[in-house]
């Protein structure tokens, strides 16, 4: 049976995980605090995903996936309420991306390379169990997406057992899990996702996607 999830976002990346969780039979309901932009995702998906509050997002997943701008997060993790966040899973696509504009096609992080979006996060929300994933691929490749080869998701989190479930999702959606370890490993994967935008802002170029490789 599988767990519900509650979308925390009304995004890009937000829509397509929602697609791609109803798709693999999940539950999903989304939350935002302004439900009315989503009515014609909605409707495309005939009734089959709900949309609340934060808060009633946060209340109805058994699992979250906080889709929202980096800046944000911390906010509306507060919004969602600490009560709704305790023990659960928070998949956590965040990117710490700055309002100064990219230079050469490299964009400008508000954090530092040491101390993460998803350290400050877990530590402002102790009881949730954050795993770093999709942060490092576009929007449109999030979902079983057309590689020749199988892509990489690079995760990491404090909790093995957390970090076990979203593995088993990645997998589903067509990654192949590498888990960096705790939270700490943040401080690497998320610069990945400026290292993934250069082909895209330099030259247009959004079609790739990481691989680890080994001997
Ligand atoms: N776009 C991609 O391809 C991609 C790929 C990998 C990772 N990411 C990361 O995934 C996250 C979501 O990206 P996105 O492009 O889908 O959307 P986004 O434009 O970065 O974020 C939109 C969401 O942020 C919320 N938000 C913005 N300002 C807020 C504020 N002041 N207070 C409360 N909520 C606020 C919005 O809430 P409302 O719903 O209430 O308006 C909305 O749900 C980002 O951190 C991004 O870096 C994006």
């Amino acid at each position: 049976m599988n767990k519900r999830i509650g979308i925390l976002g009304s995004g890009s990346v937000a829509q397509v995980l929602a697609a791609g969780f109803s798709k693999h039979g999940y539950e999903v309901r989304m939350g935002t605090r302004n439900a009315a932009k989503l009515a014609d995702f909605l409707a495309q998906h005939g009734g089959k995903i709900t949309v609340g509050s934060f808060a009633e997002a946060a209340a109805f997943g058994e699992i979250l996936v906080l889709a929202v701008k980096g800046k944000a997060a911390k906010d509306v993790l507060a919004l969602a309420g600490a009560q709704n966040l305790d023990g659960k899973v928070v998949i956590d696509p965040t990117n710490p991306i700055d309002d100064a504009p990219p230079e050469n096609g490299v964009l400008k992080f508000f954090t530092s390379l040491n101390h993460s979006l998803m350290e400050e996060l877990q530590s402002a929300f102790p009881s949730a169990k954050f795993v770093k994933a999709f942060s490092m691929i576009g929007g449109p490749h999030m979902v079983n997406p057309a590689f020749k080869e199988t892509p990489t998701m690079f995760i990491c989190g404090n909790d093995a057992a957390a970090k076990k479930e979203v593995n088993d999702i990645l997998v589903k959606f067509g990654f192949a899990p590498e888990d960096m370890g705790a939270v700490t490993a943040a401080r690497a994967i998320e610069p990945l996702c400026i290292l993934w935008c250069i082909p895209g802002m330099t030259g247009g170029r959004w079609n790739h996607a990481l691989r680890l490789i080994r001997t």
